[in-house]
């Protein structure tokens, strides 16, 4: 049987770097675990734009859709600020999104001991936190129709348009069930049901699903401003929280501050089942490009490498090396290696990119 196929897509800032770490632990499973992947690479963002005037290449979008998980590094930088906006770099991400009909976006927002005292919150607030916001990824004020900016009367006006539709929330709240199901079986629901249509339908949907079908998942609604609120004030009563793509984008931020290490935290966006097998998928880091220190062998591979092990778990079935993964990334950290982000008060020297991803692969080569 051929190998499953991986298609990177490092992008731009410091995407490529982390990226590089990331094809080292590709290529160690391929070696130590028998586990081999044909990869191949190709732009996307403003890396895409330089080569082809477009942040992605149709050709690209083609190999996406046909590759069995996606692997995106990150995109965007101020070189392209001024670029028209059908072809910021953001536009090639938003397009992966929808044409791969990535509806369900994980976004693990997880507390690693090592780093406790790093959260802007006290650590007794944040020690432990695992928490999933389950987000969906292809609707909403994000893409929904009229959109644009009009001519009325004299003065222009700016227009997006929330719209959800009840098939939509059927199925991303059913990905979240399934997921908690996996985990401590809660959910939490958040919208505005208080001043939006769109978040009576939202509540009244993720209910009758789980009525219907899932009776043994605790499920809880919550405003959206609450949940915000709840999310800084005491973050450990949530486990899965369900959300739709604007608040969702807003919420998911929040969650990784908690950690205190936007570094370390991973995300996958899955869709409906590829050829009957499993779901399409792209995984990326919830960090961006990070422009300012890219290039200098700065950045943190972990939460590239940490997507990579989420691509083990939900696009292979590989649960137990992602485990491996992630337990090797708890260990070196456990040990002491720090990148740049992970300094804190405590001073010392940072480790570096390449560096970061020698010790992760000792600590796989430990883990035999
Ligand atoms: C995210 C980002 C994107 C979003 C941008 C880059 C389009 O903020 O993935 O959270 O708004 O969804
Ligand atoms: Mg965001």
């Amino acid at each position: 049987m051929a190998n499953p196929s991986l298609l990177i897509l490092a992008g731009d800032g410091i995407g490529p770097e982390v990226m590089a770490q990331v094809k080292r632990v590709i290529g160690w499973f391929g070696d130590k675990r028998n586990l081999a992947f044909d990869v191949s690479e190709d732009l996307v963002g403003g890396a895409a734009y330089d080569a082809h005037g477009t942040p992605l290449h149709d050709d690209t979008m083609a190999r996406a859709l046909e590759a069995d998980a996606v692997l995106l590094g990150a995109v965007g930088g101020p070189k392209y600020d001024d670029l028209d906006f059908s072809v910021k770099p953001e536009r090639g991400l938003l397009r992966l999104r929808k044409e791969m009909d990535l509806f369900s976006n994980l976004r693990p927002a997880q507390c690693f001991d090592a780093l406790a005292d790093f959260s802007s919150l006290k650590k007794d607030v944040v020690a432990g936190l695992d928490i999933m916001i389950v987000r969906e990824l292809t609707s909403g004020v994000y893409f929904g129709e009229p959109r644009g900016i009009f001519e009325e009367g004299n003065e222009r006006v700016g227009i997006n348009t929330q719209r959800y539709t009840e098939g939509e929330i059927d199925r991303v709240a059913r990905s979240a069930f399934e997921l908690a199901r996996r985990r401590s079986g809660k959910v939490c629901s958040m919208e505005k049901a208080n001043v939006m249509e769109s978040g009576i339908l939202w509540r009244e949907v993720v209910q009758k699903v789980r009525d219907a079908d899932y009776p043994d998942i605790e499920l809880s609604h919550m405003y959206a401003d609450n949940g915000a609120m709840q999310l800084v004030r005491a973050p450990k009563q949530f486990d899965v929280i369900l959300t739709d793509n604007l608040f969702g984008d807003i919420l998911s931020d929040c969650a990784a501050m908690l950690t205190g290490s936007l570094g370390m935290l991973p995300s996958a966006s899955l869709g409906a089942p590829k050829d009957g097998g499993p779901p399409r998928a792209l995984y990326e880091p919830v960090h961006g490009s990070a422009p300012d220190i890219a290039g200098q062998g700065k950045a943190n591979p972990i939460a590239c490498i940490l997507s990579f092990a989420m691509a083990l778990r939900y696009s292979f079935d590989q649960g137990d090396e992602a485990a491996r993964l992630e337990a090797a990334i708890e260990k070196v950290l456990a040990d002491g290696a720090r990148t740049a982000d992970l300094m804190g008060e405590e001073g010392g020297m940072p480790i570096s990119t390449t560096e970061m991803g020698d010790a992760i692969l000792a600590a796989l080569d430990a883990s035999l």
